[in-house]
């Protein structure tokens, strides 16, 4: 009896230990990054939602973004018509109209805020222009990126 209470006991301190990391992620988790929609082309639109589900955007838009990228360089194709039948032109600045914010600071802005809090480089920048960080884009061409 007295053996056991002790083992119980033991277990509790340990699966207390355990997920102590992982509650301590929990709350940062839910901090999360500055994710603002605030911008002007947004609070024009009356429908405030993205070219796709924002549930697929969160777990697609890389794939979309480097599949645009092939269709347009490889196929010249440049017109993207989305799950409710409406057409977009397929290119970066399609999501920086909507998506920069030209009153918040660089680190603010959407897609930098996100990608620096999970940690994540993409290197389109050095070559697209990306407004508040390089305003030229580089006439070099995809072919040296492997993606
Ligand atoms: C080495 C320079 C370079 C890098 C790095 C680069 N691109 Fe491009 N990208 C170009 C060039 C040049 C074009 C062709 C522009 C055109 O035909 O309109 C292009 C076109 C595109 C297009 C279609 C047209 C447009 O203006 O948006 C998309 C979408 C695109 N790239 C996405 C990406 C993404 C996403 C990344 C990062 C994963 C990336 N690119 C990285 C040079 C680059
Ligand atoms: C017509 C305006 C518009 C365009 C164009 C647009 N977006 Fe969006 N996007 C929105 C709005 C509005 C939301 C927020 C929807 C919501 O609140 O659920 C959003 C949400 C998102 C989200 C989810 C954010 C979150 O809450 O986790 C991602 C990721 C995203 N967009 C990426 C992109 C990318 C990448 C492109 C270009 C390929 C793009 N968007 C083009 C308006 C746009
Ligand atoms: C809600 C968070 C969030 C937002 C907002 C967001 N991204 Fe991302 N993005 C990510 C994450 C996470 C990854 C890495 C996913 C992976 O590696 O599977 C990523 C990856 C990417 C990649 C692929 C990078 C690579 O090297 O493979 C591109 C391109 C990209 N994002 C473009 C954008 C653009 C453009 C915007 C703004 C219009 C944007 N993202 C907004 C979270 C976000």
């Amino acid at each position: 009896m007295h053996r056991k209470g002790k083992i119980i006991i033991g277990l509790i301190v340990f699966i207390a230990l355990a997920t102590l990391p992982f509650l301590y992620n929990l709350g940062r988790e839910n901090k999360g990054p500055n994710i603002n929609i605030n911008t002007p082309r947004i609070q024009e639109l009356e429908v405030k939602q993205c070219i796709e589900s924002t549930e697929y955007m969160r777990a697609n838009h890389m794939k979309l973004l480097v599949d645009w990228r092939d269709d347009v360089v490889r196929k010249s194709d440049r017109t993207y018509v989305n799950s409710r039948g409406e057409s977009y032109e397929k290119s970066i600045d399609t999501c920086l109209d909507c998506h920069h914010d030209p009153n918040a600071n660089t680190e603010d802005q959407f897609c930098i805020t996100c990608h620096d809090y999970a940690s994540v480089k993409p290197d389109c920048r050095q070559c697209h222009s990306w407004p508040g960080i390089n305003e030229h884009p580089n006439p070099e061409n995809h072919m040296t990126i492997n993606q």
